[in-house]
């Protein structure tokens, strides 16, 4: 019996469902139980260190053991542990965080709406969409764009706009009234010789296309995250945005601008947003929002948006939308104290100065046989794993190289994630110099060891 299957692990086994798991391959090598976190570092309940290469699920910016944030919690627990925020009720928490939320939009806006997760983010933002263009006269302009490799989240609507097929197959899902754009994926996708400019002049006409082929006035918002993250760490090809804005004004189609991973100094800017000069009329966030101590997620909404709601309660009486935990007080105090946090120890100083030692030491990694591609900005970055690099020969996904390539990191007391044969490298904001040259001594010996790997089994 492997080690890692001890009482625990068989007991997790045994009554515990595992999200975004092969649960049949859990039920062999059970979970990796992780049993406490310092700084950058999470430790098993056999006491190894791992160093914490995605952040835990790309979003624990303070890494696992801030005292600051415990405290807040506490406080805030000791004080008014619950309460909620329907029918003209409100605390202080919250109404400090959306204060401050708005404050810091890349873009003028006027309001804040709190949920409890990413995916919750995007379903309510698809319920604004609609909201909206009815209370502005405009019913039919419902249709709503998001784009191939695209990752909004799992509930009913959030995954119908996810773009992965395996989070739609037999969910019966995607629902509703969900368009596909093109992945803006330029080492995968652009013609041999299409530059970037060009490729995304290429994908902005196919928007426009795809816009007017459906009707316009049928179309009401475009849903992007500034990178795709678990789609495969797919950066936006230069000039990406700005053509695809000119077509979405040109139709009155609303941006929605998912920051769930980017926002939070992840990109080198507070804002993906601002990074990719993305003016949203809807900006989704959550994960780093708390650090990711506690769950909650907000939307951001404009004037224009907020003035329908307004004119739709007058209407109907209310803004019938939010949950229990919408606002909820103690992850709302968390959240503030975390941006607190980010402000006084000038974590986007810290991101911007830290990020080249990153991003210059994976680049190197392209000169690896297993390597095609190596991307990022900031603090995020995504390897492309691939049979023949120069020929761009993907390994048959059969292979498993990038899953393969994960657990040789972890045995080497690295945590990183496989998306196929996307490798993403996204650490807690606050990793140090010298923890940057532990996390890409470790991948360097991962790759090496995947390598032996691939050539033993023939796959290279
Ligand atoms: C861009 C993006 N949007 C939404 C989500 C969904 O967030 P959650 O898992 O909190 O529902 C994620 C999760 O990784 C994400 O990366």
């Amino acid at each position: 019996m492997s080690e890692r299957l001890n009482s625990l692990a068989i007991r997790d086994i045994e009554f515990h469902v595992h999200g975004q798991t092969d649960l049949a391959r859990h039920r062999e090598v059970g979970p990796l139980v992780i049993d406490r976190g310092e700084g950058v570092y999470v430790y098993d309940d056999q006491g190894r260190q791992y160093l914490e290469g995605l952040a835990g699920l790309w979003s624990a910016g303070l890494g696992f053991s801030e005292p600051r944030l415990a405290a807040a919690a506490k406080r805030q627990l000791d004080r008014l542990p619950f309460y909620h925020t329907f029918s003209h009720k409100g605390h202080a928490p919250v109404a400090e965080l959306a204060e401050r939320l708005v404050e810091m939009a890349p873009v003028p806006m006027s309001k804040a709406i709190f949920q409890c997760s990413g995916s919750e983010a995007a379903d309510t933002a698809a319920k604004l969409v609609w909201y909206y263009h009815n209370a502005i006269g405009k019913p039919r302009k419902k249709k709503l764009i998001a784009r191939a490799q695209a990752y909004h989240g799992v509930t009913v609507m959030a995954a119908s706009l996810t773009g992965i097929p395996r989070m739609h197959a037999d969910f019966d899902l995607p629902l509703g009234p969900v368009l596909r754009a093109e992945c803006p994926h330029h080492y995968k996708f652009a013609l041999p010789g299409e530059s970037e400019e060009a490729f995304s002049s290429r994908l902005a006409a196919s928007l426009e296309e795809l816009i007017l082929r459906e009707d316009p006035e049928m179309v009401g918002a475009f849903f992007a995250e500034p990178i795709q993250g678990a789609g495969g760490v797919i950066l936006p090809p230069a000039g990406y945005f700005e053509k695809v804005q000119a077509v979405l004004r040109k139709y009155d189609i609303l941006m929605v601008a998912d920051e769930v991973i980017c926002g939070f100094y992840r990109t080198g800017n507070v804002w993906g947003s601002q990074t990719y000069g993305i003016a949203p009329d809807i900006l989704t966030c959550a994960k780093a929002l708390s650090a990711s101590y506690l769950p909650i997620s907000a939307l951001l909404i404009g004037d224009k948006i907020y003035q329908a709601l307004l004119d739709e309660s007058r209407k109907l009486g209310m803004f019938a939308h939010g949950y229990t935990y919408s606002g909820h007080p103690v992850p709302a105090a968390v959240a503030l104290e975390a941006l607190k946090i980010y402000e006084e120890r000038d974590i986007l100083g810290h991101v911007r100065r830290i990020a080249p030692r990153l991003q210059d030491g994976l680049r190197r990694f392209t000169q690896h046989p297993l390597v095609g591609e190596v991307r990022g900005v900031g603090l995020i970055a995504g390897l492309e794993l691939m049979q023949d690099g120069p020929a761009r020969t993907p390994f048959p996904p059969a292979a498993k190289v990038g899953p393969k390539l994960a657990a040789f990191a972890e045995a080497r007391g690295l945590i990183i994630r496989a998306m196929a044969d996307v490798i993403a490298v996204c650490p807690p904001l606050i990793i140090s110099d010298a923890q940057i040259g532990e996390l890409l001594a470790k991948l360097s010996a991962a790759l090496d060891d995947t390598y032996d790997w691939a050539r033993a089994e023939g796959h290279l």
